[in-house]
């Protein structure tokens, strides 16, 4: 069935081929992208996704096409006219439509695409038995605190880790951890939490964000350092976060054990208190 879309200041369906051959998203990968979630018709942090869409704006000097309220208002019309009450937008800003050449115009008028779809969050179980994981090289850009469309080196490290029989790939570079193909990673040891600092190695995951907030709530020590690659293989809890799957304990990296090979304490407390969060 066709979903909601929003397209350049209308509303229609995904059946709807709307994108044309030269815009620049298609072509150069010249665009920024967001997801989020809603749950109850709501979207779930919604001013920290906007936040984020408009640095990365900033960034790659896109000119914001809409106001927050504007950006709100659209969220909320969208969500009126979608049939189900959970599931995830998906926000597209392209930085537009023109000839093809590596230099872009300077009006050039940005391509706005918002559509909502059904999808399967985790369960109860799966939130309990956790996932694993297999390491393999971070080979993306320079810039992975915007969060643009060029997720080739992304849906490699992913599909790579399919192949392994896992669910993530965790992303490694001169010896140290970065971050998932499509989440953040934390560690957990002496009780304490380990996660790589803000820069241009990460994406600033919102939901990372959210739980630096409840751990240190929690009176939980967070270190935003580099964890080692060796340290990896010597921890007694992890796990990773992200708009789709929560907080979820990973049990397994590179065949290893971790812990006990189950979900650990921190992991299970802070997976609880991020699900209140969201739902509040
Ligand atoms: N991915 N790091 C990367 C590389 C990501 O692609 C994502 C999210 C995250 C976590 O960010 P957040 O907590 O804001 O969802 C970290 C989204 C969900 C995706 O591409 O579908």
């Amino acid at each position: 069935m066709a979903d909601v879309l929003y397209f350049n200041g209308r509303f229609t369906t995904t059946d709807e081929p709307v994108l044309r051959v030269e815009d620049r998203g298609f072509q150069f990968g010249d665009a920024l992208y967001e997801v989020f979630k809603f749950l109850d018709r709501r979207p779930v942090f919604l001013a920290d996704h906007y936040r984020r869409l408009e640095h990365g704006m900033r960034h790659i000097e896109i000119t914001a096409p809409f106001t927050e309220n504007e950006f709100v208002a659209i969220v909320r019309e969208l969500l009126d006219r979608t049939s189900f009450a959970e599931g995830i937008v998906y926000v597209q800003i392209s930085r537009g439509e023109g000839e093809r050449a590596h230099f872009w115009p300077e009006n050039i008028a940005p391509t706005v695409v918002l559509y909502t779809r059904r999808f399967k969050f985790p369960d109860a179980l799966k939130k309990e038995r956790g996932i694993r994981v297999v390491t393999t090289a971070d080979t993306r850009w320079q810039y992975c605190n915007v969060k643009s469309v060029n997720l080739l080196g992304n849906a490699i490290a992913k599909k790579h880790a399919q192949r392994a029989g896992a669910d993530e790939a965790i992303l490694l570079a001169d010896g140290f951890v970065r971050e998932g193909a499509s989440s953040n990673f934390f560690a957990v040891k002496n009780g304490y939490l380990v996660t790589h600092p803000l820069d241009d190695h990460i994406l600033p995951g919102v939901v990372r964000d959210r739980v630096i907030g409840l751990a240190l709530a929690s009176k939980i020590r967070v270190d935003e350092r580099p964890l080692r690659e060796a340290e990896l293989f010597d921890l007694d809890e992890a796990f990773m976060t992200s708009t789709t799957q929560g907080v979820m304990p990973i049990v397994e990296i590179d065949n290893r054990v971790i812990g006990n090979s189950r979900r650990g304490e921190i992991t299970a407390q802070l997976q609880r208190r991020f699900d209140d969060l969201e739902r509040a």
